[in-house]
């Protein structure tokens, strides 16, 4: 059976004490909204800033779900070296992190990240026992000139080279989608990630979308049978409307 994961993404946002602050009333909306989700099934990760990482890590346990995580935003492909800012996975391993995005579209676009870089970047945290979630999407000109199909493949064919589809989540992220509040119709999400899908080794790989989530749309997005989960960057912000996404309700 393919897992749902709930995975917010606080990209540069939250000093440690607001991350504090969000945790303390995060519980207590989780508690408030009355879960549909079959919650035993259900992984729910928020991947943060590296400077609250550690601190978090001591404050999951307060969190009232049961399959609660904290992760990370990157990994570098070394274990360690001359990478200024850089992350590497056995400094997350040593601080029990299970999760990583990899290869978000800013981090593509802002910091110069390719395919090639992206595929080490997966290979260095699966080798060291870390989850990936890796970012695929296509921008709103290779939209509108037909490219989804064929770059969103291109990104797969090479981002996936020797990786093992056991260890992986993909997020669907059309760039267009992201921050804008021009969600995707979760239809035409559904259609992309079933494409995915297709190219995949293993069908049952978890498959989110990510792009304008919210407390609003996120129960039409979970209806869609091939989406198994949804990358949420700022609703995850907060506390009431995390709660809420996580708690979606079901058909
Ligand atoms: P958004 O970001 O939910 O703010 O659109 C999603 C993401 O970048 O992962």
């Amino acid at each position: 059976m393919r897992k749902v994961v709930i995975a917010g993404n606080w990209k540069m946002y939250k000093t440690q004490s607001e991350a504090k602050i969000f945790f303390s009333e995060f519980s207590t909306h989780l508690k408030d909204t009355a879960s549909q989700a079959a919650i035993a099934d259900q992984q729910v990760l928020i991947c943060v800033p590296y400077t609250n990482l550690s601190l978090l890590q001591t404050l999951a346990p307060t969190v009232s779900h049961p399959n609660f995580n904290v992760g990370a935003q990157n990994v570098h492909w070394a274990e360690n070296g001359a990478f200024t800012g850089e992350i590497s996975a056995p400094m997350l391993i040593e601080m029990a992190i299970k999760y990583a995005i990899i290869g978000h579209s800013e981090r593509r676009q802002f910091f110069g990240e390719t395919d090639e870089t992206v595929n080490k970047r997966l290979k260095a945290a699966q080798a060291h026992g870390l989850t990936p979630i890796l970012c695929v999407g296509e921008s709103k000109q290779q939209r509108d000139q037909g490219e989804t199909e064929s770059w969103i493949f291109a990104q797969l064919a090479q981002d996936l080279v020797d990786i093992d589809q056991n260890n992986l989540i993909i997020a669907y992220e059309p760039i267009w989608a992201i921050g804008t509040g021009d969600t995707c119709a979760s239809s035409e999400a559904n259609r992309v990630v079933g494409l995915i899908r297709s190219k995949l080794s293993n069908p049952n790989m978890t498959i989110q979308y990510g792009g304008s989530v919210k407390s609003d749309n996120i129960d039409e997005i979970m209806t869609q049978p091939e989406i198994d989960g949804v990358l949420v960057g700022g609703a995850s912000l907060d506390p009431a409307s995390f709660a809420r996404i996580v708690n979606y309700r079901k058909g």
